[in-house]
């Protein structure tokens, strides 16, 4: 059987206190210890120039309109684009702590009329496609016994029931065939054995498509 050469596109999503960058790094450890090269990114990527308004933005140490401040959670992915693919090109698995599906929801999620889930999307279009988007799911519930929120700007239980519900209908439109969802309301090595699963069949599938092309 012909071995795949291109890396995996993996991203990790959820609200916060799901439990993403625990699970994100056992991820990235599973996956090398199995032998793959990883690289490990996240969204904001706050070492940018692009990233450092959006880290002043989001402690409250400067205003931005929210579709400029959309715009630069979207650049801040468009900047780190061209070395994503580069990196699957050559054969290494990249992981992602939030990308577009974040972007998406957490800016539609102001409920602006004129800042949608569509116009929300839009300046995403091209960005590369995961394989996979495993989006750490629990309840209010579980979310509140985690503790309290920081004191960054979308840090408020209103603001994460919005995005809460904008996670369950993004996945009812067309991103939603990439995504997902793992119960992370359990203990964090359950939750880590269902992602290493869903991530080896997607890995499986992936080889097997591109099998048959090789065949046909
Ligand atoms: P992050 O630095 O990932 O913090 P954490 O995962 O610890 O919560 O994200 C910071 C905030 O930015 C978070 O509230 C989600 C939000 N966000 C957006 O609004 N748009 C985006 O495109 C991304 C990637 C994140
Ligand atoms: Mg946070």
């Amino acid at each position: 059987m012909c071995q795949s050469s291109r890396g995996a596109l993996i991203v990790i999503e959820g609200l916060d206190r799901a439990g993403k960058s625990t699970q994100h790094a056992r991820l990235c450890q599973n996956l090398e210890s199995q032998g793959h090269r990883v690289n490990r990114m996240r969204f904001p990527d706050r070492t940018t120039s692009i990233g450092k308004s959006i880290d002043a933005y989001l402690k409250g140490e400067s205003e931005q309109e929210d579709h400029v401040v959309h715009l630069l959670f979207s650049a801040n992915r468009w900047e780190a684009a061209t070395s994503i693919r580069a990196a699957i090109e050559e054969g290494i698995t990249v992981v992602i702590d939030r990308y577009y599906y974040s972007g998406i929801v957490y800016s539609a999620a102001k409920g602006r009329k004129d800042l949608s889930l569509q116009w929300a999307r839009e300046p995403e279009i091209g960005l590369p496609r995961p394989d996979i988007c495993l989006y750490l799911d629990i309840s209010t519930e579980e979310q509140a016994k985690r503790g309290g929120f920081g004191n960054e700007k979308y840090e408020t239980s209103a603001m994460q029931e919005r995005v809460r519900e904008l996670f369950y209908k993004l996945q009812l439109l067309p991103d939603g065939q990439d995504i997902q969802v793992i119960d992370a309301g359990g203990n964090v090595a359950g939750v880590e054995k269902d992602i290493m699963e869903r991530v080896e069949q997607m890995m499986a599938d992936t080889r097997l498509a591109e099998d048959l092309r090789n065949i046909l």
